[in-house]
Order: structure tokens, then sequence, then C-alpha cells
């Protein structure tokens, strides 16, 4: 069976759970991409930071990110760093390398998808970005492929674990809300900045991500209005539940007379609608299509397993050629996608 080369470039929480899943489960995924995916590179920032060559043996860990791009058996180079600038170089020279990407970075694709995306046209490289949305829910596949044949009318969602696991934490055990961020960072849910995920900013990456997708609307970061839940208390959650409401904090996306309006807020949610019963780090995305009517996804959204799930499914999508193919075809990010315009905030 042919062999397909992974360069890994982080090695952190979703890094490490998918160094795992393909060590661990390498028949499985060579079954379903038709050939065995190699991890052979993870590169790190810090090699001393602790031995990470006893669970990955036989994966090279190396600090210099040039020893993966200049290979040349690696086809697939997978950004897992997080942030904007560094992130944005490696996936640059990656595709200049003629590599493919798989990366799980939406602050990098919310901030600089016509780049990338031009970038991957020029080299004829897929970009591959499933769990850059949604954690292990497989919301970008689902919105690409399953529900191509619809309009999109309208989008409602929860995107980011760690708010859901605070909301979640403070709702039903009364934890208080500095104890609950402690709680999502020390289980691997919150960004290296915990600050993105509370001010709704990584919300607002995933929803600006989402709108290409479902509107093709080339939408900036800076565009979606939005607030975040770092100034919510017990007493503002427990009025809610007195009144039969339960407060989340969702991303909307509506097409109103051919315009989009687009937030991010904190809402509330009546207690027996379904976005209510989405409970910790778990995501839910409502799509209404003006085929299929209402539809709902639900799931993990952050984690190492759960991110980790949806990485290595966009790796078997590469291996096989249907992540270049969709690439081809949707043209995601470009400038020549007919604009939806913005409803003014
Ligand atoms: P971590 O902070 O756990 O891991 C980051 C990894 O990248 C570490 O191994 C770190 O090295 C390495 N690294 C950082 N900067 C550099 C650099 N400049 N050069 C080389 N290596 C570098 O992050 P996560 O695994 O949590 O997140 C990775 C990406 O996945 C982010 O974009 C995040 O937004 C996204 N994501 C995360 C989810 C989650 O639940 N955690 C869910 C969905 C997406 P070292 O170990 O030496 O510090
Ligand atoms: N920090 C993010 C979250 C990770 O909590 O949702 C998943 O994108």
């Amino acid at each position: 069976m042919q062999q397909v080369s992974v360069g890994l470039v982080g090695l952190g929480t979703v890094g490490a759970g998918v160094a795992r899943i393909l060590t661990q489960h390498a028949d499985r995924i060579a079954r379903r991409a038709g050939s065995r995916i190699d991890c052979k590179w993870a590169v790190v920032r810090d090699l001393n930071k602790k031995d990470r060559r006893a669970e990955f043996e036989g994966v090279r860990i190396v600090d210099d990110v040039r020893r993966v791009i200049d290979d040349p058996e690696v086809a697939i180079v997978v950004e897992l760093i997080g942030g904007i600038d560094a992130a944005r170089r490696i996936v640059l020279d990656a595709l200049a390398a003629g590599k493919h990407v798989v990366t799980a970075n939406k602050a990098l694709l919310a901030e600089h998808g016509p780049e990338v995306f031009a970038a991957a046209r020029a080299a004829d490289r897929a970009v591959a970005f499933e769990a850059s949305a949604g954690g292990g829910v497989p919301i970008v596949g689902a919105i690409n492929v399953g529900l191509a044949a619809n309009q999109v009318q309208s989008l409602a969602a929860i995107l980011n674990g760690t708010c859901n696991y605070i909301l979640t934490q403070m709702t039903q055990e009364g934890i208080a809300y500095d104890a609950a961020l402690a709680g999502a960072q020390a289980l691997g849910y919150a960004e290296a900045d915990p600050t993105l995920d509370v001010d709704g900013t990584d919300t607002a990456h995933k929803l600006a991500i989402l709108a290409q997708l479902a509107f093709r609307a080339n939408v900036k970061t800076a565009d979606i209005p939005r607030e975040g839940i770092d100034r919510l208390d017990l007493a503002d959650l427990k009025y809610a539940r007195e009144l039969g409401y339960t407060i989340k904090l969702l991303a909307h996306a509506k097409l109103a007379g051919g315009a989009l309006e687009l937030r991010v807020a904190p809402s509330l949610v009546r207690n027996d609608a379904p976005l209510a019963q989405v409970h910790g780090p778990y995501n839910a995305v409502r799509v209404v299509g003006d085929a299929v009517g209402d539809t709902f996804f639900h799931g993990r959204g952050a984690g190492m397993m759960p991110t980790a799930s949806a990485v290595v499914a966009d790796l078997i999508d590469v291996a096989t050629g249907r992540a270049l193919l969709t690439s081809r075809v949707l043209d995601f990010w470009s400038a020549a996608s007919p604009a939806v315009p913005l409803l003014p905030s």
C-alpha cells in the first residue's frame, strides 16, 4: 500500500491527539484513506518542555519547521500551533513547497482566508479545515457536502466549548466564573489566550468561516458585532433560569432581504429548546436550508480527541484526493465569490 508522510506542526492538546489516532489506529485509517498515513515529523516550540519521545516513538520531534517543509517525502503539513503570524508563515511556506495543508486554526482562516486559499489555488494544493469550527462536530463537511443542495437561510450555533463549559459549570454547579474558566483551561478546551474564548472573538472567527461556507460571504471578524460571557455573573444565570431560560453564547447568521445579518452574543434560550440542552464542552449548530428545513448538529466542540477526530478526517480526505477536488470546485474565499451584503450592525 502507498504511504503518505505527514508533518505535524504542533504537538500540544490537538497535535498529541492526532498522533495518537494515527499510531493507534493505523490500519483502520489506512483502509479509509487508501494509503498508510505516516506521522513522520512533529514540530514543537520547546524540545525540553517534556519528554515526548517515549509516547511518540517513531515520530521525529524537532523544533525547526523547515525540516518538515523542506522534506520532499512530506505530502501534508498539519498546522496545529494556533495564533496568526507564525501559523500564516508556516501554511504559506508549506503550500509554496507543494504540500497540502490541514489546519484547525480558525483565527488564521477568519483573518487570512483569502490569502491562504489564493496560495492554495496557485499551488493547486488542498487546505482542509474541518476542525476549525465545531471541533469534533463535522459541520464544515455538512454544509459543504451534505447540505450542498440548499441555500442556507439561517444558522444559530454554540461554537465555543470553553464558554459553554463555563456557563454549564456556573448554572448547574454554582461554580464561580474564574474557577470554571480555570477548569476549561486545565481540560485543554481554552485557547492559549483565553480572552479570545470568553470575549466572543473565537466564536466570531468560527462564524466568519461558516458564513463563507454557507453564504459565500467574505466576512471579516471585525464586521461581526460581538459580546462575550466575561461580564456575566451567577446572578444573571440564576434569574434567567427562574424565568424559564438558559443563557448561551450564540452565533447567529441570517439572510434577510438578500443581506446577511451576523452577531455573537450571550442569548436567552428557552429551557425546552434544543440549544438549551447543550452542556459542557459541547457545540451545536442549527442550520435551516431552503430544501431540507431545520437540521441540528451536536457533539464535542473542544478537547483533544474530538478535535483530533476532525483533523484525521481531513487527513483522510486529503489522502484520497477528495479535499483537493473540493477546494478546486468550491473556490473558498475567492475574490470571485459573489459577495452577500452585510446588514449594518
Ligand atoms: P496547544 O497550546 O496545546 O499546543 C500548541 C503546540 O504548538 C505545542 O506543541 C507548541 O509547542 C507548538 N508551538 C507553538 N508555537 C510554535 C511555533 N512557533 N513553532 C513550532 N511549534 C509551536 O494548542 P492546541 O493543541 O489546543 O490548539 C492547536 C490549534 O487547534 C489552535 O489553532 C486551536 O485554536 C485549534 N483548536 C483547538 C481545540 C482544542 O480543543 N484545544 C479545538 C479546535 C481547534 P510546545 O509544546 O513546545 O509548547
Ligand atoms: N477554544 C476553543 C473552544 C477550542 O473552546 O471552543 C475549539 O475551537
